[in-house]
Formats: C-alpha cells, sequence, structure tokens
C-alpha cells in the first residue's frame, strides 16, 4: 500500500474521465493541476474541485506543444512536487462499417494527441521524481491498446504504443522508487464514447470509471484493466487465430467518426 497522492497532474481534465479523475481526488490537502484547452470546461472542473477542498491550477494548454508543457509542467513540479500523474488527455478517430482507410491527417492528429501527448506530459518528470525515489505515472490505455479493432486503426495503434511504453518504463523507473501503472480502460460513457455508434458492453460511468482507477492506483498497481469480463474477452482473443477474430469483429456494426482536429 502506497500513500493518497498530495499533488496530482491530470491531463484532459476537462471532460470525461479526466474530469471525474480531477473530482474523485480533490479532497483538502490535495494540490491538482489541470490541463485542457477549453476554458470554460476546465474552469467549470477546477471551481468544482475547489468547492470540495482541492487546490487547483489549470493549464490551458495542448498536450501536442511539447515546449509548452515542459515549461508549464516543470514549474508546477517545482512549486509543488507532483507524486502522480495520469496521462490521460485523448481524442479518437475512426472508419464507418464501409469505409476502408482513414483520412491521413486524422490519422497524424491521433497519434499526435494520443502518443506524443502522453511523452510531453510524462517525460519532464521522469528525472525530477526518480531524483526524488517517489511517484508515481499513470497511462490511459485502452481495450483497443490490446488487439486492433477494424474500425479504429489509428487509435489502436496510439494505444497499443502507450502501452507498450508504459510497460517499458516501469521496468526502469520502479528500481528507482517511481511506480509506472497501465490503465486498460473499457467502454466509459463520455463524450467521447457517446460519439461512437455500436454495441458498448459492461459500459460503466465516468465516476465508476475514476473510482476504479483511484483504487487501482493507491494499490500501485502495475494494470488497472476493467471492466474485468471485458478484458478477458480481449485477452483471450489475443490467443485465437487472428482471422478467427477478424471475422468476429467484421460482425460488429460500429461507426467510429473522423476527428475534426489536424496536426498542430
Ligand atoms: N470513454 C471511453 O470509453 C474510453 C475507453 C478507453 C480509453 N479512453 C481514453 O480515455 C481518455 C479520456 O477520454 P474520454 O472518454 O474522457 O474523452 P473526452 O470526454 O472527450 O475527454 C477528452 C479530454 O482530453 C482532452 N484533450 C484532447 N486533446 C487534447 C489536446 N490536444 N490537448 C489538451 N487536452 C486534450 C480534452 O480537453 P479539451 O476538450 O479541453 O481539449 C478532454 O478533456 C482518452 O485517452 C481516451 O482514449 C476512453
Amino acid at each position: 500500500m502506497k500513500r493518497a497522492p498530495r499533488s496530482i497532474l491530470i491531463t484532459g481534465a476537462s471532460s470525461g474521465i479526466g474530469r471525474a479523475l480531477a473530482l474523485t481526488y480533490a479532497n483538502p490537502g490535495v494540490a491538482l493541476a489541470l490541463i485542457g484547452r477549453n476554458k470554460a470546461r476546465l474552469e467549470a472542473v477546477a471551481a468544482a474541485a475547489r468547492e470540495q477542498g482541492a487546490e487547483v491550477d489549470i493549464g490551458r494548454l495542448d498536450v501536442r506543444d511539447q515546449d509548452a508543457m515542459r515549461q508549464w509542467i516543470v514549474e508546477r513540479d517545482g512549486a509543488r512536487r507532483f507524486d502522480l500523474c495520469i496521462a490521460n488527455a485523448g481524442i479518437t478517430t475512426g472508419l464507418s462499417p464501409s469505409g476502408i482507410a482513414e483520412d491521413p491527417q486524422a490519422v497524424r492528429a491521433v497519434l499526435e494527441s494520443n502518443l506524443i501527448g502522453v511523452l510531453n506530459t510524462v517525460e519532464p518528470l521522469i528525472a525530477p521524481m526518480c531524483g526524488r525515489g517517489d511517484g508515481q505515472f499513470a497511462f490511459v490505455g485502452s481495450m483497443a491498446g490490446l488487439r486492433g479493432l477494424p474500425y479504429a486503426p489509428a487509435y489502436s495503434a496510439a494505444k497499443a504504443a502507450v502501452h507498450s511504453y508504459a510497460e517499458s518504463l516501469r521496468g526502469r523507473l520502479e528500481p528507482q522508487g517511481v511506480r509506472v501503472s497501465l490503465l486498460i480502460v473499457g467502454f466509459v460513457k463520455t463524450p467521447l464514447n457517446d460519439s461512437i455508434e455500436g454495441l458498448k458492453p459492461f459500459e460503466v460511468s465516468d465516476a465508476q470509471a475514476a473510482r476504479i482507477i483511484q483504487r487501482g492506483l493507491d494499490r500501485g498497481k502495475a494494470v488497472v484493466a476493467f471492466p474485468w469480463p471485458l478484458y478477458l474477452a480481449t485477452r483471450l482473443a489475443r490467443t485465437l487465430p487472428a482471422r478467427l477474430v477478424d471475422k468476429i469483429m467484421a460482425r460488429f456494426d460500429v461507426k467510429v467518426p473522423e476527428t475534426q482536429e489536424r496536426v498542430r
């Protein structure tokens, strides 16, 4: 058991899972540093978290902006040493059932937001946390990172890369006293998830997801995967012949809209 975090950085805190995490962690004695782009939504989350007794700083930043991210994060870490960093911000893009290829610009926007944005979030804190021999990184992954989804190739690829990065980092950082947790998330009711048309088995609310994540991170788990039936089914799919899984997946009618985001 590790102690509860007192200074927490959360990206993508203006909506969905990030917002729910901010409100779950918001308590007296806790300092939150919340990153997002939408001013009104970010400020509303900050106000609600302050109501619950937390100290809150907001950073209106694009996670793709490496320099701005480094500067803000290093400055905040100097003021209130982060003991938990949650790389959560992300977007999705994909295909309709008749779609064949994703828009190349949408593909690059997803990789830049969901992979480079994660690197921009954690890199500034690796050396400081290791120097202190204390801290925890949490990476928001996805079931799509375990097995590529035919209707979301770029999203699946970005999440698989995040999974691999988190696993690799864990091997090096944990001997330094810094924990690394990979969150393998199923369907969570959020605006991102609402934009997708299709079956969403075992969907949970954003507040439920945040509680599960907090419990797992408090226990210092290497992997926090939920809901477990979907996790087991996805793990099982990895052991089956690839073409059989392709056939099963082709039966699901899923439509993921193309993101409007473009490379900066
Ligand atoms: N919901 C699910 O079912 C599900 C399942 C598996 C994994 N996930 C992952 O969970 C994470 C959060 O998703 P969500 O469902 O909570 O989606 P959401 O409600 O759409 O929230 C996404 C958050 O990411 C922020 N964001 C996106 N691009 C950004 C950028 N370039 N710079 C700064 N902030 C950015 C958004 O902030 P602004 O709008 O202010 O820019 C928003 O706060 C994502 O990584 C997603 O892939 C979600």
